[in-house]
């Protein structure tokens, strides 16, 4: 529970959570000089927050041709693709099917969690009627840190967002992955490539539009990706002294940033306690969980719904971002859907000043991690190029940014704080469906180069 320091009115308490969750430019100043420092350190090969990890991969030259399957394992879904390249800078996804993971595959065994997508695949197998004489070549993109030793090689470092299964951790996915077809007798998948979905969505996006060199996900959980050069990789040294490699950076474990009380209860009751940090602050996952403990703590001093002792928000989980989007959504005077959404949790009293707190609070809560979000990017763009010079395309995916109302306004408005005239420079775009296409064309790079 978050201390309770010795604020009593409802004033000094607004105030008070003003103040924790304010953003200012010299917080993002501050933001930029440190991602640097632990970018480098990253690099280097030092102890850092930034993992910086090689992908074994470069942004395409948009030619790459053909048709492969793509697995996207990293959020509450699970999907397999069928994505086609037509070698002039089109992607497009022939056949999708998507399927809910359940808690228990999640938090259960290796032998759980990957038997579930290897039934998956089957499936996909037999309702796209694929010829099994064929051999397809399969791109999978694993959301998660992954120390990863070659373009179809990994191990997973540690999990992320509320993943737990046994037996993945420290292990090579694409060997887990065979395994399992190979036990459900599945022997027309050939595994030709692993990626991040950051590094899908950067691949994807620049297929057909060079000047794109930073991809991000704002969605579950978030995390940056960007081409470095070799010479800069001074713990992966590579054979082309100027060549470049797309650096996963698992930017979500970032641990530079001021925490409330709140942030620190959160990391507390997670199942990654000290991990992720910027992650638990920005994302998907989590910022429902900061709102409510915020509102939980209102209500145990005694500062909304009329002082009531309601237990609505007592449960881990029981404020979901979604919810905080549809507050964020209603602009009527009466505010429906607060009072719809409050209802609904049993809170049938409900005071204009409740409504108006309710959408306040989802307000800090998203517009620190808006900011935060947009800081981390103008720290990428100017590590590339500080004075931002040229053209630089930001490929975003992710639900947080395609769906919580004024969240990439947000994040452009923090970039022009930043960069001023200069942020003219940076284009924003969604770059929907990413990873997965991203992750064909990987395949594709990899399959050409094994050529
Ligand atoms: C993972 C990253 C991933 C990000 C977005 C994080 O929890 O560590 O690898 O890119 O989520 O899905």
């Amino acid at each position: 529970m978050a201390s309770a320091s010795p604020i009593i009115g409802f004033d000094e308490f607004a105030a008070y959570l003003n103040k924790i969750f304010k953003i200012t430019l010299s917080d993002i100043k501050i933001l930029i000089r440190e991602f640097h420092t632990e970018m480098q350190k990253g690099l280097t090969g030092y102890e850092s927050s930034l993992k910086m990890i090689p992908s074994y991969v470069d942004r395409p030259n948009g030619k790459e041709k053909g048709q492969y399957i793509a697995l996207d394992l990293g959020g509450t879904n699970f999907r397999v693709l069928s994505v086609e390249l037509d070698g002039r800078g089109n992607a497009s996804v022939t056949a999708v099917s998507k399927f809910a993971i359940d808690i228990a595959d999640m938090q259960g065994t290796a032998e759980q969690l990957f038997g579930f997508i290897a039934n998956c695949i089957h499936q996909f197998i037999e309702e796209n009627q694929l010829d099994k004489r064929i051999q397809y070549d399969l791109a999978f993109t694993f959301s998660f840190p992954v120390d990863q030793t070659n373009i179809a090689a990994g191990k997973l470092l540690v999990w992320t967002k509320g993943f737990t299964a046994k037996g993945v951790e420290g292990e090579d996915v694409i060997v887990l992955l065979n395994e399992a077809l190979k036990k459900k007798d599945i022997h027309c998948i050939r595994v030709a490539a692993l990626a991040n979905d950051t590094v899908g969505t950067l691949v994807a996006r620049s297929y057909k539009d060079p000047s794109c060199d930073l991809g991000v996900i704002l969605g579950t959980g978030t995390n940056a990706c960007y081409p470095e050069k070799l010479v800069n990789i001074q713990k992966w040294r590579g054979l082309d002294p100027k060549g470049h490699m797309i650096i996963n950076m698992e930017w979500g474990n970032f641990n530079k940033l001021r925490l409330t009380n709140y942030d620190k209860d959160l990391d507390l009751a997670s199942p990654n306690t000290g991990a992720q940090f910027l992650e638990k602050m920005v994302s998907g996952m989590y910022l429902g969980e900061i709102t409510r403990l915020v509102v939980q703590d209102m209500i145990h001093r005694g500062l909304i719904f009329l002082g009531s002792k309601c237990t609505a928000f007592e449960k881990k989980g029981s404020l979901l971002t979604e919810n905080m989007s549809l507050v964020a959504e209603d602009n009527s005077a009466n505010l429906g859907e607060v009072e719809f959404f409050l209802k609904s949790k049993g809170i049938t009293n409900i005071t204009a000043h409740d409504k108006n707190i309710l959408k306040h609070v989802c307000d800090l809560v998203s517009t620190r991690a808006a900011k935060i979000s947009g800081g981390s990017i103008a720290a990428v763009l100017s590590w590339m190029d500080p004075e931002l010079k040229n053209k630089h395309t930001v490929g975003i995916d992710g639900s947080l940014f395609e769906k919580y109302p004024g969240f990439a306004r947000k994040i452009k408005a923090t970039c022009k704080d930043v960069f001023g005239e200069n942020a003219l420079n940076i284009e924003i775009v969604h770059a929907k469906d990413g990873s997965g296409k991203g992750a064909a064309i990987i395949a594709a790079v990899a399959a050409q180069s094994e050529k």
